[in-house]
């Protein structure tokens, strides 16, 4: 173990986070104004959940939960700087959740929703990735909101998992569905009202040919181009002025002073069932890379964490 200098704390890492947004900063010269790439040879970087176990940090307590950046690590040497919060878990709630529903994941779909989404009662509400972390969370949060809710996903069988388990009202899958435009023609025929994207590019592009006038759409991740040789254009601007609708990109952490009221939230509506946490648990820090890439290829269901 590292020696800690003064301002630093030791933590057990008791979870980590496989969020599909990293892919973005591992490739070869990555890195950008939000966070630096990945460097071959470093620990490859991830949000963990972990107890401080030794402190030189007058914050940070030995005992204290926290989540923060860090990496692929049983152990990390943290400073509180990097999206780091520290934790007071509740009584009954699955620590678990706190990376999920009540971690980064939740925050995300919370704060996209509030703040450019806006949902409204017998609104339609679109989201790609749906059976993903981010959009499991932002489909029920449109539910509760009285939304008709459409979710996007690879398979048919996930596509029925997302009605029959995750409570979307419709589940259009690419291998049933590979033409989304006629699909989205005659599941949601009035038009859509918001649009929470995580994946950008052609879907993007396609659900832009859709909109209800003074349609939201929520830019929250571009999942098809992390891996793509190059960015795919976004063409149907024209459809953003005609139906004088907003696209708004934004980051969950600049929310991060208003994390605990939107943990509150989200705690009632989890504990009266409103919303259900969804999670894929992997065990083992060795299962991380296998986690990473099923969650990426669309296999995992729900919030990915790898349990050490
Ligand atoms: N703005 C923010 O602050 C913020 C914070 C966190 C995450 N995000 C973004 O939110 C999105 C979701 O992140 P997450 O961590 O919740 O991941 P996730 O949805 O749990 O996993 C990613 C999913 O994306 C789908 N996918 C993968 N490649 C795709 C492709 N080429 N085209 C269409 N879909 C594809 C797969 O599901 P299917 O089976 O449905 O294809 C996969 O399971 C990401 O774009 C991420 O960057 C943004």
């Amino acid at each position: 173990m590292p020696d800690l200098n003064e301002g630093e704390f030791l933590t057990e890492n008791l979870y980590l986070s496989m969020d599909s947004g990293f892919r973005q900063w591992m490739s070869e010269g990555a890195g950008d104004n939000y966070l630096s790439g990945m460097q071959l040879g470093d620990p490859v970087q991830s949000i963990v959940l972990g107890k401080v176990i030794e402190s030189r940090h007058p914050g940070y307590g030995v005992g204290t939960i926290v989540n923060a950046r860090s990496a692929w690590q049983s152990h990390s040497v943290i400073d509180g700087s990097d999206l780091c919060t520290p934790l007071v878990p509740a009584p009954g709630v699955a620590l678990y959740e706190y990376m999920a529903t009540l971690g980064p994941t939740g925050m995300t779909a919370w704060f996209g929703l509030r703040e450019i989404g806006k949902p409204q009662s017998g609104e339609v509400m679109v989201v790609s990735a749906a059976g993903g972390a981010v959009g499991t969370v932002a489909g029920q949060l449109a539910k509760v909101a009285g939304c008709k809710t459409i979710g996007l996903t690879s398979s048919a069988e996930k596509a029925r998992w997302l009605v029959e388990e995750v409570g979307y009202d419709i589940g259009i899958s690419r291998e049933e569905f590979p033409d989304l435009a006629a699909a989205l023609a005659e599941h949601a025929p009035e038009g859509i009202d918001v649009f929470f994207d995580n994946v950008g590019g052609a879907t993007l592009n396609t659900v832009m040919g859709h909109l209800r006038e003074n349609a939201r759409l929520v830019l929250c991740g571009a999942i098809a181009q992390y891996e793509a040789e190059s960015p795919e254009p976004v063409y149907n601007c024209w459809e953003l002025i005609t139906k004088r609708a907003l696209m708004k990109g934004f980051m969950f952490s600049d929310y991060i002073d208003e994390f605990p009221a939107a943990m509150d939230a989200l705690s009632a509506l989890l504990a009266n069932g409103s919303v259900k946490g969804l999670v894929n648990l992997y065990q083992g820090v060795e299962s991380a890379p296998q986690a990473f890439c099923d969650m990426m290829r669309g296999l995992s269901r729900g919030k990915c964490l790898v349990r050490l």
